[in-house]
């Protein structure tokens, strides 16, 4: 188990660079089974999840070797269609494969994605989308397996602009006869990502980034070299952390559009925000004040995946601030580990109300999550002494080397490896106090 030590109370300044993008690689690495020729992915961030998700594909067959932050994939030795069930609950969002696996092989048979730290994530609406493009879908024993020869395009009406069930029918419907509308897509740049790589490699993909995508299916696609977008959620993370302990931060390589939610944010709560074409500065004044009310939604609202480094820096702030969590039903997990660090929040189903208070202090939490686990590192580094995060290796799975990166920007973050002795298993379920 990784137990991270942050040390508190250190105003973080300077520049860093932002890696590439955890989701949308996840899908276009999925997509890399669509093409029969090698795929280089540049700008691919080396993290436990993109390194899962290359465990997977190569235990379908593919070939995979990193050179540098470049993954090249070749899938022309790919033969299985089986997803791997460790593997594959471990990197819930390998769902995605279902629909270029099925493409490829006309058959897919995947676990059951269970639910997460943050909700039950029900894949409803991925099995909807398969089924309209004329797959057969049996769920058994905990696995699906879906089954199609003869994949046609469809009219597929999401009943909500999921995500992952967007991207699994976009996946789907590239080498299906005919032509695939989506209707209420997901809108999120990751799905923007996802058809630049696709028409890249000589799909025929359109209107992503808005409700509605047209897919016109062709046979084949071909290799491609390919930039795989920046992180906009490590880019808030890392904006946040700045701002958290009244710092003055940049954010490189970015895409400053994408994180508009959370600058408005920023300003909104007293910092001044610079944007320039690529990269993002915030300096922040000694204590933000509240936001008011915050809300997450599909984008282009305020993220899901912002809201628990958001309710951080609200629980330092002058003034009492309401976040409601409207996309995932149990993203609150860091609330309770927060208040071991003296924070004051209330939660009533998916609403919190924070109370900022001055100073938090350092404690020993849990990272329930890989976005919660973020939020702990944030208010560790404005804490007062150190905070001691369990169960870090989650966050591991979406930032790279974030203990660097804070360290670079005057931060400081210390990594240690622990076994879970029995005691702290308890302290982690809670029969012990912190
Ligand atoms: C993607 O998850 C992201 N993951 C999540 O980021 C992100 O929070 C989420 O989109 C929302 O933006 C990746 O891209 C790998 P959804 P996904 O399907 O696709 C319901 C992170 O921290 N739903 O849009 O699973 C579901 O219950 C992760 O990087 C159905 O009801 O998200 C949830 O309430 C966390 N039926 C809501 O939609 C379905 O079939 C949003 O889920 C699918 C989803």
């Amino acid at each position: 188990m990784s137990l991270w030590l942050v040390r508190g109370g250190n105003v973080l300044s300077g520049t860093v660079t932002v890696q590439g993008s955890k989701n949308a690689a996840l899908p276009i690495l999925a997509a890399t089974l669509l093409v029969e020729e090698p795929v280089e992915l540049t700008n691919c961030p080396m993290i436990r999840d993109t390194e899962n998700m290359v465990k997977i594909l190569r235990s379908l067959g593919c070939t995979v070797k990193r050179e540098g932050d470049a993954l090249i994939v070749d899938s022309r030795t790919a033969s299985d269609f089986v997803l791997p069930t460790a593997l594959s609950g471990e990197l819930r969002s390998s769902i995605f494969l279902l629909g270029s696996v099925l493409s490829r092989f006309q058959a897919a048979d995947a676990p059951y994605p269970g639910g997460c730290e943050i909700g039950n994530r029900p894949i409803d609406l991925h099995l909807l989308g398969l089924k309209a493009l004329n797959a057969e879908v049996e769920e058994r024993g905990g696995h699906i397996r879906c089954t199609g020869g003869n994949l046609r395009g469809a009219v597929v009406d999401l009943g909500y602009p999921s995500v992952g069930a967007t991207e699994n029918v976009m996946l789907a419907a590239c080498r299906a006869k005919g032509t695939t509308t989506i209707r209420n897509a997901a809108c999120e740049p990751e799905i923007v990502d996802l058809q630049n790589f696709l028409c890249a490699c000589g799909f025929r993909v359109k209107g992503a980034g808005t409700p509605a995508i047209v897919i016109d299916g062709v046979k084949k696609g071909h290799g491609v070299s390919y930039r795989v977008m920046p992180d906009r959620i490590v880019t808030g993370t890392y904006l946040l952390a700045g701002a958290i302990t009244g710092g003055d931060v940049t954010v490189t390589g970015t895409q400053p559009e994408t994180v508009d939610p959370l600058l408005n944010k920023l300003t909104e709560c007293g910092c001044l925000v610079t944007m320039r074409d690529d990269s993002v500065r915030v300096k922040a004044p000694k204590r933000v004040r509240t936001v008011g009310f915050t809300e997450t939604r599909p984008y282009p609202g305020f993220p899901t995946d912002l809201q628990p480094q958001l309710f951080s820096l609200l629980s330092v702030a002058d003034g009492t601030s309401v976040v409601t969590e409207n996309v995932f039903e149990n993203r609150f997990r860091h609330a309770q580990e927060l208040k071991k660090m003296g924070a004051i929040n209330r939660i009533l189903d998916r609403t919190a109300i924070i109370t900022g208070v001055e100073r938090l202090h350092g404690a020993s939490v849990t990272a329930h999550d890989l976005r919660g686990g973020a939020a702990l590192v944030l208010a560790g580094l404005s804490a007062e002494g150190e905070t001691r995060i369990l169960y870090a290796e989650r966050i591991e799975r979406g930032y790279e080397r974030m203990d660097s990166v804070i360290g670079s920007l005057g931060g400081s973050i210390t990594r240690k490896e622990e076994s879970i002795g029995k005691e702290d298993e308890r302290r982690r379920t809670g029969e012990l106090p912190v």
